[in-house]
């Protein structure tokens, strides 16, 4: 197992695909570093790790768009675990409808969380991971990153950058031994949607333990194979 006693850290932990990442990471006696604005739910989540005394889990409560946040995050881990060997970029949001409908505001919240985050938070990491010439670097992006749909005009925008930054990211850090991998999935059965996560509209969606079990896929690779895209759907989904 390559995650065994390794140092990740996952953004957007507190509920969906983090979450459920987080809790099945931990039966590999792994280094927990989980991030989300949620404290209570993060609180629990920590609990029931620590309480099953297989891996270690520290919690980080902010906002991924504030880099000072992503400084302390970044000092703490390194002071407590020496290393950081995995960054899950997972934190995201989404709104969907016409462009005439979008505030300045909104337009900045949604490139804030998606793009600034993952990608401020890609760089804070990369000098300790350059610095052991490993790491692996893995953004949950969409398929919406690689094709549009008619309302998703400002989503789209923010996956299509965070495609375009880690494609480029990839081919600055691959010499130093670095891996990018970016997942693109369809439709996830999560609380990010306007339906409800196991809701009857959402039955057929993939779910978050789909999403978790294909990351740690993507995570357990040899030293010396590198998954850089991942498409996923559930079977129901045209693309
Ligand atoms: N669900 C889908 O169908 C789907 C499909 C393709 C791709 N994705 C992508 O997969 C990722 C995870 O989605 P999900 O379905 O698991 O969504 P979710 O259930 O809504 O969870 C989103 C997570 O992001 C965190 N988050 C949001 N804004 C944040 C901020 N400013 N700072 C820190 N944390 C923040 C949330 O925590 P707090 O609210 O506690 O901060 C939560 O833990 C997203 O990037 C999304 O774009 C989802």
């Amino acid at each position: 197992m390559h995650i065994k006693n390794k140092t990740i850290i996952i953004t957007g932990a507190s509920k969906g695909i983090g979450k459920t990442l987080a809790l099945e990471l931990a039966e590999f006696s792994c280094n927990l570093v989980l991030i989300a604005r949620s404290e209570n739910e993060l609180l629990e989540i920590q609990a029931s790790i620590l309480n099953a005394k297989k891996s270690n889990c520290s919690i980080f409560v902010g906002d991924i768009s504030d880099l000072s946040f992503l400084d302390l995050v970044v000092s703490k881990t390194i002071e407590k675990f020496k290393q950081i060997d995995f960054l899950i970029n997972n934190a995201g949001i989404g709104t969907f409808g016409s462009i005439q409908k979008y505030t300045e505001e909104e337009f900045c919240t949604l490139f804030d969380t998606n793009v600034k985050g993952s990608f401020f938070l890609s760089q804070k990491v990369l000098p300790f991971m350059k610095n052991a010439k490993s790491g692996h670097i893995i953004t949950l992006i969409s398929d919406v990153g690689k094709r549009v749909f008619d309302t998703g005009a400002l989503y789209c925008g923010t996956k299509y950058a965070q495609e375009g930054f880690t494609s480029a990211m990839r081919m600055e850090v691959r010499p130093f031994n670095i891996k990018i991998s970016n997942i693109y999935s369809g439709l996830v059965d999560s609380d990010f949607h306007a339906t409800k996560k196991g809701s009857k509209e959402q039955g057929n969606w993939l779910k978050t333990e789909d999403m978790a079990k294909s990351i740690i896929f993507v995570m357990n690779q040899p030293k010396n194979v590198v998954i850089d895209e991942l498409m996923i759907h559930p079977i129901f989904q045209e693309y």
